[in-house]
């Protein structure tokens, strides 16, 4: 179609305003690990003098003081220059370690309203990690899952309708009905970005098994569907009364069994290695631990139909915050985030696990995580702090030989989302609201890069020291990238880190092979109680309800010359601070985004506002990752009819981050 005539039906179609609804949120999307609440939910409490949505919540509290005497703020790190001779260095990773994972009950206002109207702001976010990673895993399901039922239809209409609120699940999750609409979504969703799926059944009955979603997800999602998770939290069934008080592993292991018959009699289920458990919370390990499922014959006996191993961890959980129960102080439990043994802790008891799913050629995903569970803390989960942690965290899985890790994304009512949609009856005037954490999730794409054989070693840097941790990322077995944190917060720059790396040579007894110079990319804030003004590589995904999601901003990558005599490079690390350390240039090249396809679509939208489109930026691709985008920009303006829809070539991001007050669009698919 003609730019002038795209333009034309743009200005047709939004000088229209329709609101559309979004199916109402609901609190608490979230997962418990070790509540002792069994009330029925009350309404979440204020934060200081706050009484809005939690992911709005402008709690912040200040950073916590720095440690006296000061860590050493210059080391060295001798560097092997082959992953060959690297002691304990993981297998090899994918760069989309790090997945989403979106609670089934929201998945209407994160994913699109259905099949034909899906969300840009996502679209283009995930499209932020393709370009980088080559595709995004996300797992679809949760606390909601196992009582999701697919129905041919629901009463509303929608794609997805929520019933009873289980009044025995701390988190307040919804039971729903869903139709094959969500379905269609997903796959609909993976014409547009390389989104790869993992889907919940309902494993509440499991003598009456519903093979329904899994018959129906292998032939609507195909090949974009990698597995069904096949019990959500089992460990944690009997406290919430969905199984008898005596419930355990084996138990577990009989009804795993049904199921496990049930995919392999169905015919219409052709695709059989695709179940994933046990998806254990470990919330206490003496009730039931992984070797307690092991023990039960789990591995051999149900490996021929298993696509990974799973389990599901948060360092902590804020559930009595919501209860009324005992609420904890976040700034008490801030500094326990700002650790490097808070990651390690995590992994510490799945090391064995891990080594077991390698010897069963199995992935081992982390399938759910986040910094708290039922909706983290306020000040703590949604600031720069939480974006340094999770990609430590992120890179001790990786260390640990986890596959995956998938971040949770709840409601408007948790503090932990990497991205919030606006709030329903606030969509007409704003964008999208990003979390730090979802930073994590993109520089991770970066730090592991492309070519899924990047390797991962703690480095111990700086004497193990909890402050300062470094890690090495070797791929195709070279040494390719430095990861360096600091996670004191000082303004007078005393505490920043000058880290001197070497690569070879007389500390490694190798050659030496240290660079004439490295590349150097930062994920940067002024404080680690910094909520907005995070930038990685230069660039930004904004503030509150600004994100339509695109980074803003010029890429800055810092070139730092070495000392060839020497054979060191010393590399700068801010106080607070993460510098990624690109050893050569191809390490740099691996870890860029890359051009993805273009599509056809067509762009609807519910907006209040005008847009022109800049026909030169839809002919230059705007340098988008060679992405055909179109960048409208908008002035408020008002009107009110229905909308229309409008048929473009290329990748539509109408109501481009140009800017501010044109709310989420939708893209309707052609
Ligand atoms: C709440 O408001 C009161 C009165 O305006 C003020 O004194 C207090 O500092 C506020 N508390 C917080 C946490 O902002
Ligand atoms: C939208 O709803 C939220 C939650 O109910 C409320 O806090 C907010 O004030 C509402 N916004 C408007 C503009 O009414
Ligand atoms: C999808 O949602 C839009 C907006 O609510 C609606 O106009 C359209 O009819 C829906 N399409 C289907 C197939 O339900
Ligand atoms: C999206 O899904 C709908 C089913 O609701 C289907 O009719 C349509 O063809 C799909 N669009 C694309 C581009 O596959
Ligand atoms: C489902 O759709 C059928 C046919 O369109 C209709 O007769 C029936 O009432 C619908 N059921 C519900 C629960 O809406
Ligand atoms: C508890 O449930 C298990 C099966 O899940 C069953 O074998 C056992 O008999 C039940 N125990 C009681 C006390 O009901
Ligand atoms: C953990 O499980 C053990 C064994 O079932 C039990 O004795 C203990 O009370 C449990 N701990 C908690 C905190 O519930
Ligand atoms: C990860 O796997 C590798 C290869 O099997 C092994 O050498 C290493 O010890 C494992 N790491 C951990 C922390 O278990
Ligand atoms: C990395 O792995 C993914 C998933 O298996 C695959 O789609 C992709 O092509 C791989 N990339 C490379 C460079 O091999
Ligand atoms: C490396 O070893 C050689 C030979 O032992 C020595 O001459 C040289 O000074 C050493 N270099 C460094 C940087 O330690
Ligand atoms: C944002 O943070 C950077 C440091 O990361 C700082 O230099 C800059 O001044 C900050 N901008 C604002 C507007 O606070
Ligand atoms: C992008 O950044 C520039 C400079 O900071 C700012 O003026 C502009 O409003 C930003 N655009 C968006 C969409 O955030």
């Amino acid at each position: 179609m003609a730019l002038r005539s795209l333009f034309l039906h743009l200005l047709t179609a939004l000088t229209a305003a329709r609101a559309i609804t979004v199916y109402n949120q609901l609190p608490l999307a979230a997962q418990t690990t070790a509540s002792t609440a069994t009330s029925s939910g009350a309404a979440p409490a204020a934060t200081g003098n706050y009484t809005g949505l939690a992911a709005y919540d402008p709690t912040t509290w200040p950073p916590p003081a720095l440690p006296n005497p000061l860590p050493a703020t210059q080391f060295a790190l001798d560097l092997m220059p082959s992953a060959d001779t690297v002691q304990g260095i993981s297998m090899q990773v994918p760069g989309s370690f790090f997945g989403i994972s979106i609670e089934m009950s929201v998945a209407t206002q994160v994913l699109g309203i259905n099949a034909s109207f899906l969300q840009v702001p996502f679209l283009n976010l995930m499209a932020l990690i393709a370009d980088r990673a080559g595709q995004v895993v996300i797992r679809v399901g949760g606390n909601t899952q196992d009582y999701a039922t697919l129905v041919a239809n629901t009463s509303d209409g929608r794609m997805v309708e929520k019933q009873a609120i289980d009044p025995n699940n701390p988190t307040g999750t919804p039971t729903l009905i869903f139709t094959d609409e969500l379905l269609y979504t997903m796959a609909n969703i993976s014409k547009f970005v390389n989104v790869k799926w993992f889907l919940g059944v309902p494993f509440d009955d499991s003598t009456n098994i519903h093979m329904e979603i899994v018959e129906h997800g292998e032939q609507i999602i195909g090949n974009n569907l990698l597995g069904f998770q096949v019990s959500n939290e089992p460990d944690l069934y009997a406290k919430h009364l969905h199984r008898n008080e005596t419930y355990g592993a084996s138990d577990f292991y009989v009804e795993f069994g049904n199921w496990r018959d049930a995919f392999n009699n169905d015919a219409l289920v052709p695709a059989k290695k695709t179940m994933i458990g046990p998806s254990l919370s470990l919330w206490n390990t003496t009730y039931w631990s992984l070797d307690d499922t092991w023990n039960t014959g789990f591995l051999p006996n149900y490996v021929d139909n298993l696509y990974a191993l799973s389990v599901e961890r948060y360092p902590a959980d804020n559930c009595d915050f919501f209860y009324g129960g005992t609420v904890v102080y976040p700034p008490d439990v801030f500094p326990d985030y700002l650790s490097h043994s808070s990651g390690k802790g995590l992994v510490s008891n799945l090391l064995d696990s891990t080594l077991v799913a390698q010897q069963y050629s199995l992935p081992f995903i982390m399938f759910e995580t986040n910094s708290a569970s039922c909706g983290g803390f306020a000040g703590v989960s949604n600031v720069y702090g939480i974006a340094l942690w999770a990609l430590d965290y992120g890179l001790q899985m990786v260390y640990s030989n986890l596959t995956h890790a998938l971040v949770h994304v709840g409601g408007q009512d948790v503090f932990y989302n990497p991205f919030t949609p606006p709030p329903t009856n606030e969509s007409l005037y704003h964008e999208w609201t990003i979390g730090p954490i979802f930073y994590s999730i993109l520089a991770m794409t970066e730090v592991l890069g492309n070519t899924n054989t990047s390797r991962v070693v703690d480095l111990f840097a700086n004497g193990d020291n909890d402050l300062t941790p470094a890690y090495a990322i070797y791929e195709n077995d070279e040494l390719a990238r430095v990861a360096l944190f600091n996670y004191m917060d000082d303004p007078t720059g005393a505490a920043a880190l000058d880290v001197t790396i070497a690569v070879g040579g007389n500390a490694t007894g190798q050659p030496l092979a240290t660079p004439s110079q490295v590349r150097v990319k930062y994920l940067a804030a002024p404080s680690v109680s910094e909520k907005f003004n995070i930038t990685w590589a230069g660039r930004t995904l904004g503030g509150m309800y600004e994100c339509d999601g695109r980074l803003n901003g010029t890429e800055e990558i810092v070139t730092v010359p070495c000392d060839t005599t020497a054979g060191t490079c010393t590399v700068h690390v801010p106080a607070p601070g993460f510098a990624l350390v690109f050893v050569s240039d191809a390490a740099l090249q691996d870890a860029q985004a890359q051009a993805t396809a273009t599509f056809p679509t067509t762009a609807l939208t519910k907006t209040i506002n005008t847009v022109s489109v800049d026909a030169a930026a839809l002919q230059t691709s705007n340098g988008h990752s060679g992405r055909t985008r179109v960048l409208g920009s908008t002035s408020k303006g008002s009107a009110s009819s229905a909308p229309h829809g409008v048929t473009v070539s290329g990748w539509v991001a109408v109501g481009a981050g140009l800017v501010s007050g044109l709310a989420a669009l939708l893209v309707a698919v052609a």
